[in-house]
């Protein structure tokens, strides 16, 4: 049986130009030890989640396939980094911090030139809508040049001396070993760099596993993260993850994890790692972020940041409304507004201009979604909106599930998808129970306008989510500010600054100071004895 929803798939021909791959990318290569290697072996195809229309009916684009390494090719790139590392003797972490930006900066230089390539992809890979794609890389350039910019102020402010208690010290941040880094499909360049790039200016070198979608979008820079860094000191592995990452776990050699995911991954990793206090973690999991509106607030502008907050990308973001809460004396109104603008948002293909709605990559995803609306629907919810429950392959219209109970799996699980369910409550205690007894504590969105309630919302949330957002959506940005969560949802916290301390660890150089210790320091200093105990800092 075709639906509406079939007709959005296009034909071959209708794929615009300007957005069309080159060919079927068969990738061999990954990196290992500064050398771009080829493997022989099996291979992981890639599938789009756009079908297109062909005379025999709607077909999933196969794009392209990517290496299916084994424990022992991920075994070679953990060595290559522990080489490369040396136990902190190595090339890269005795490095001056402004060497290090050097290479980061010829990489900048490279990624920038390979825009278009890593865009379309993004589009083919995860069907992000190009804007968004588009967003993402350059986003992603601008988080590596916020980085560098703050550990030039880090290496400024760490090369001043302080005093206390008869004793003086220099403090600075040291790298820790060999990083492990893991990115999440949804975000796939973005979240990945955002721990891979300050594990490397921090001194660190590094294993980075691709995300299980938005694999094929690293080849593009492959041949420039071998040219712009030593060899060893970055190293690419494919393949399923308990084969490749679980040796990499289980050898100990891994002394940071940086993995973007879902808890239960982490919990497996990290369980098998033989000497947990040797290992440091950062971690963004799982979320259930709701928004609570209240009765007096801007109606127009719920709305609109609950469509966004629910439903950008899909609702496939780690901070993504995925719960919302409407005071039962504002909800008919709310829903109203709510469902006319969720039935507005346009399905197609991510290049189609102003495209809100785009297909899947998760297989069964669609199933999945259904599966949590019809128990749902089985315990008294309705689906509310017009194009709810609507599917055809990797769509999902976006479908409003309306009135949400406790009881459902909507109420606690976390649907990374364009599904919205929507609870009401009475009293302001049955929001703040809510979010107390959640396994999740990463964001809420809080709507509303009498400051004296929302100061005394403000104080009862305060110790259960990291950002507590007013009268707007839940999000990541600005990069600047501090990302986290707390319970199921995080482990430590990334920001632009946050994320050097995360891969460093402080060292200092103390000494009492009496006149011969200061005249030491001095000629240390002055003779530039030291790349480490120095003043110098090249910014
Ligand atoms: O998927 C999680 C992302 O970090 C969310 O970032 O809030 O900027 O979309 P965002």
């Amino acid at each position: 049986m075709t639906t509406a929803l079939d007709d959005l798939f296009p034909t071959d021909a209708q794929v615009p130009p300007g957005v069309r791959l080159p060919a079927y990318l068969e990738q061999r290569e990954y990196l290992v030890g500064g050398e771009l290697r080829i493997w022989p072996g099996e291979l992981n195809p890639v599938q789009s989640p756009v079908f297109v229309r062909t005379p025999e009916g709607l077909k999933q684009k196969v794009i392209g396939a990517t290496p299916l390494l084994t424990s022992r090719e991920s075994l070679d790139a953990l060595a290559a980094a522990v080489k490369a590392y040396d136990l902190g003797r190595g090339v890269w972490p005795t490095l001056r911090v402004a060497e290090r930006i050097e290479h980061v900066e010829r990489f900048l230089v490279a990624m920038r030139a390979q825009r278009t390539a890593v865009v379309n992809l993004l589009m083919w890979e995860i069907g992000k809508p190009q804007p968004d794609s588009e967003k993402e890389f350059d986003r992603t350039v601008d988080l590596i040049v916020e980085t560098i910019r703050a550990l030039k102020e880090l290496d400024r402010t760490s090369s001043r001396f302080i005093q206390d208690q008869g004793i003086m010290a220099q403090i600075r941040r040291a790298p820790m070993g060999v990083a492990l880094c893991m990115g999440p499909y949804n975000y796939p360049l973005n979240e990945t760099f955002s721990t891979l790039f300050p594990a490397l200016l921090m001194g660190n070198t590094v294993v980075f596993k691709p995300a299980k979608f938005g694999v094929l979008l690293v080849r593009p820079l492959l041949e420039a993260f071998r040219d712009c860094f030593p060899p060893g000191v970055i190293n690419i592995i494919y393949g399923r993850g308990r084969e490749t990452v679980g040796a990499l776990m289980e050898s100990g050699k891994v002394d940071l994890f940086a993995f973007i995911g879902t808890n239960k991954g982490a919990s497996e990793l990290k369980r098998m790692h033989p000497h947990p206090h040797r290992l440091k973690s950062v971690l963004g999991l799982d979320a259930k972020n709701p928004a609570i509106i209240l009765e007096d607030a801007d109606l127009d502008n719920a709305v609109k940041e609950c469509i966004t907050g629910t439903l950008s990308f899909n609702g496939q973001r780690c901070t993504a409304l995925k719960l919302l809460v409407v005071h039962r004396r504002i909800v008919d109104a709310f829903l109203e507004k709510f469902t006319a603008a969720v039935d507005k948002l346009k399905p197609g293909m991510p290049w189609d201009p102003g495209v809100a709605i785009t297909p899947l990559p998760e297989p069964g995803k669609a199933a999945y979604l259904q599966g949590l609306v019809d128990d749902a629907v089985s315990k008294g919810a309705r689906v509310v909106n017009k194009t709810g429950g609507q599917s055809s392959r990797s769509f999902y219209a976006p479908t409003v599930v309306y009135p949400v109970t406790k009881d459902m799996r909507l109420a606690g699980e976390e649907q990374f998808g364009p599904v919205v369910p929507v609870m009401v409550f009475d009293e302001d205690e049955e929001a703040v129970r809510l979010v107390v007894e959640s396994q999740f504590g990463q964001q809420l969105s809080l709507f509303g306008k009498d400051s004296a309630r929302i100061g005394r919302f403000i104080d009862a949330f305060s110790n259960q989510v990291g950002r507590i957002n007013l009268n707007c959506q839940c999000q990541r940005g600005p990069d600047t500010f501090p990302f986290n969560g707390r319970k199921d949802s995080a482990e430590g916290t990334l920001s632009v600054a946050d994320a050097l301390r995360v891969f460093s660890i402080r060292t200092l150089v103390a000494t009492k100071t009496t006149p011969d210790n200061t005249t030491l320091v001095q000629s240390i200093l002055t003779r530039r004895e030291s790349d480490f105990l120095t003043t110098d800092f090249l910014f």
